[in-house]
């Protein structure tokens, strides 16, 4: 398995540039064209990243929040692209055309509705105060949303551009079969294998607890345990050199902790997300509003911890790990402040079946996935040279 040898040195999040335009790769085939001069040439790391030599194979990280690309150049230097998966849809006059090319805001048209995907539709969302509409709801494409696969096709056409290649390959996370609600992930991996082989890509689809090991344990001969700690779900993977004998996802993950907090204190789910992510350490609540959260973190920590332990105990064909492993937490559910602290406490009060020896979090946690699936992009022998 070929190691990432060097870290990122670009990390791009093109919802907005700084002058408000979307400097992406071309959007895919608007219904109406973008009524925004073309995007700048040079100037910061987007222009680089549609210059630079890339080398065939990337890495795609499926997130009900976000969606992360990531690539490598031809110094094997890592470039992750970042949006958000979202959109909102307008009323078409002439009112909100001119103030979308004020704000030089990318829209396309569909179905006689301006649609404005991804980091600009949450400002657009606030102006108008309304909620974004989200394509994927826990982990996986949402069935509530009749728009879903044209604007996931939308967003993951620009994040990943066309192939280099022919026969490029790309790793796409999928969650893993769900332990504690019923639904199926072979529909979701279908949609979106289908998806990216319509923009020229072989897809392969690659576990995200299992990323997250490919990322962070290169050290380890890829064996450990990765947590992918999204908003719709918590992907974990038991890994023994690179393949990943027990894997599971639960569907609590933030968004479970902020629809708790919300119900707990009597305000919206949108109010407990903005409580949450400005929490100032979980292991020190200093209001009611961040006592909710601790409450809500801690529980979400020992269930998960529980739920591996279970599994472990319960699991035929288990490894024998003949050294301690590591733990390793990612995504964006893992940035609170306090985190690993308080799954150490949680860690130490359950007997947990294998020795460990380190638990920590992703040095990127919030593109651990995309680069875990490019890691195994790379190393994929039938991936074109170029
Ligand atoms: N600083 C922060 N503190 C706490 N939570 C945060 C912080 N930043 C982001 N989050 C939470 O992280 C979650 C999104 O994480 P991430 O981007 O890893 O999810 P995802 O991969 O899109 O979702 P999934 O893997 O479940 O499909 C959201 O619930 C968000 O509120
Ligand atoms: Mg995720």
């Amino acid at each position: 398995m070929a190691n990432e040898e060097k870290r990122p040195d670009v990390t791009i999040d093109f919802g907005r540039n700084p002058a408000g335009q979307d400097a992406a790769a071309p959007a895919a085939a608007p219904a109406a064209p973008a009524p925004v001069p073309a995007a700048p040439k040079a100037g910061g790391s987007q222009g680089m990243a549609s210059q630079v030599n890339l080398k065939p194979g990337k890495g795609l990280d499926i997130g009900t929040a976000n969606l992360l690309s990531a690539v490598r150049d031809v110094d094997e230097n890592v470039i992750v692209k970042q949006q958000r998966n979202a959109f909102i849809d307008i009323e078409q006059n002439d009112f909100t055309r001119n103030m979308l090319t004020k704000m030089g805001v990318q829209y396309v048209v569909l179905n006689n509705k301006m649609i404005v995907i991804g980091d600009p539709a949450f400002d657009l969302a606030n102006i108008y105060n309304r909620e974004t509409r989200r394509p994927m709801k826990h982990g996986m494409i949402s069935p509530d949303e009749s728009d879903a696969l044209p604007i996931e096709k939308l967003l993951i056409e620009r994040l990943l551009g066309q192939p280099v290649c022919k026969g490029e390959h790309v790793y796409f996370s999928v969650p893993a079969e769900p332990i504690d609600f019923d639904m199926n992930v072979v529909y979701h991996e279908n949609i979106f294998k289908g998806l990216l082989e319509k923009l020229g890509y072989v897809s392969k689809p690659i576990p995200e607890g299992l990323c997250v090991v490919l990322s962070e344990l290169a050290e380890d001969d890829f064996t450990g345990i990765g947590i992918s700690c999204g908003g719709g779900m918590f992907n974990v993977a038991v890994a023994y050199k690179a393949t990943a004998p027990l894997r599971f996802a639960t569907s609590r993950g933030g968004d479970w902790v902020d629809r708790n907090v919300a119900m707990a204190l009597g305000i919206k789910a949108s109010r407990a997300t903005y409580l949450k992510e400005k929490a100032q350490d979980l292991r020190a609540p200093k209001s009611r509003e961040e006592q909710a959260v601790d409450i809500y973190y801690r529980e979400l920590i020992r269930y998960t911890l529980t739920q591996i332990k279970d599994r472990f105990e319960k699991g035929s064909d288990m490894p024998n790990f003949p050294d301690p492993i590591d733990i390793v937490f990612a995504g964006g559910t893992s940035l609170i402040t306090g985190f690993i602290e308080v799954v150490k406490e949680e860690f130490e009060k359950i007997q947990f079946p294998i020795p460990v020896k380190n638990i920590r979090r992703a040095e990127e946690a919030l593109t651990s996935v995309c680069r875990g699936a490019l890691v195994a992009a790379a190393a994929d022998d039938d991936n074109p040279e170029e």
